[in-house]
């Protein structure tokens, strides 16, 4: 017997080839994450000279208007050119039509002057639009009586969110960013803006936003967990399953889609990230508007965790994690790591 040979013809095609070094490998990366494809989100306080680390998101803090603008400006510096603004207000402002959502004074209005004041046109200032921030219930929208208790109220929800956006525009907002997920906000929002003279003011609309388990995080962060307020029969809903997208559904992402191109939105986004990259995929091929990914804080608290544990090579999942999500189609990706990975380099080819 003689020793087996190649059994049939070697292969022609050999995609190892390219994969031999690290310099063949670079130039033919199909995916490359650029620092200003990242948003770094921030939680504005109301306190000057505050900073309140968040237990659920290991890193990230809630800061005052004055410890705010120099990270703006450390962004800057790593590259990131669009910051989003999340204002966090006490429990004790907080009421049912969401008064302090379009406070002038209040901790959002006031970062965006400071900001725009400091930076100008160097840095993109986008903020969130919703209302659970501000209400007492916790819901994105006011309520309602509905046919099984309080409800939240879709249509009386627009003119509060219209005039959230207006408030952040006049102070100095670049995109305003509606989370709330009501029907036709995007075109009330719209018209808003443009009556008060804002018709250069885009709008970043939460296009496909699920009803996920991933957003825990945020809402201790920010208080906005919904508390329903009460526990009567007439008691809201403690979750946001009337509003939000049911994770099961992906071709109901065209019709919010659709739904909000036609209203006017300049940039659309998908939300979460990781679970939905295949809704990343399909909205990027049905649009051509700009497509934002939200990596939320669920997905960044799992990351750290497993991280903080020894389980996952930090860098390396940050990174893959990322890309992931860019070659998915985001153009644009909401991270809280967009600061830390940029600083530490996670980002670079190992
Ligand atoms: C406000 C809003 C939420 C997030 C962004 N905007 C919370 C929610 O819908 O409950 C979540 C962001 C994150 O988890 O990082 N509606």
């Amino acid at each position: 017997m003689t020793d087996a040979g190649p059994t049939g013809p070697l292969p022609l095609h050999r995609p190892r080839r390219l994969r031999r070094t690290a310099a063949l490998r670079e130039m033919v990366a199909q995916t490359r994450l650029h620092p200003e494809r990242l948003i770094a989100p921030f939680f504005v306080v109301p306190g000057r000279s505050d900073r309140q680390p968040i237990a659920s998101m290991p890193g990230v803090a809630r800061l005052g208007v004055d410890l705010l603008l120099p990270q703006l400006e450390r962004a800057l510096g790593l590259g990131i050119r669009a910051a989003v603004l999340f204002g966090v207000v006490p429990a004790g402002v907080k009421d049912a039509r969401a008064s302090a959502a379009d406070d002038v004074d209040g901790p959002v209005a006031t970062a965006l002057r400071e900001a725009k004041r400091a930076f100008g046109a160097d840095l993109t200032l986008i903020t969130d639009v919703c209302l659970c921030g501000y209400t007492e219930h916790g819901h994105c929208g006011v309520l309602g009586p509905g046919r099984h208790g309080a409800e939240v109220d879709n249509d009386a929800s627009l003119p509060r969110l219209s005039s959230m956006a207006v408030t952040h525009a006049e102070a100095g907002a670049d995109l305003v960013s509606p989370s709330d997920m009501m029907d036709g906000r995007v075109a009330a929002i719209r018209s808003a803006l443009d009556d008060a003279g804002h018709a250069g003011v885009g709008i970043l609309s939460y296009a496909v936003k699920y009803a996920s388990a991933f957003y825990g995080p945020f809402r201790d962060a920010a208080g906005s967990a919904p508390s329903g307020g009460g526990d009567g029969p007439d008691a809201p809903p403690r979750d946001r399953a009337s509003y939000q997208m049911d994770p099961r559904n992906l071709r109901e992402a065209d019709l919010e889609v659709d739904l909000d191109e036609a209203e006017g939105a300049d940039l659309l986004m998908v939300k979460p990230a990781m679970p939905y990259l295949d809704v990343i995929a399909r909205v990027r091929a049905r649009s051509s508007l700009p497509i934002v990914a939200y990596h939320v804080s669920g997905e960044y608290a799992m990351l750290e965790a497993a991280a903080a544990a020894g389980l996952l090579d930090r860098a390396a999942a940050v990174r893959e994690t990322l890309t992931a999500i860019h070659r998915a189609g985001a153009d644009l990706i909401f991270t809280y790591y967009a600061m830390p990975a940029l600083e530490n380099g996670w980002l670079d080819a190992p």
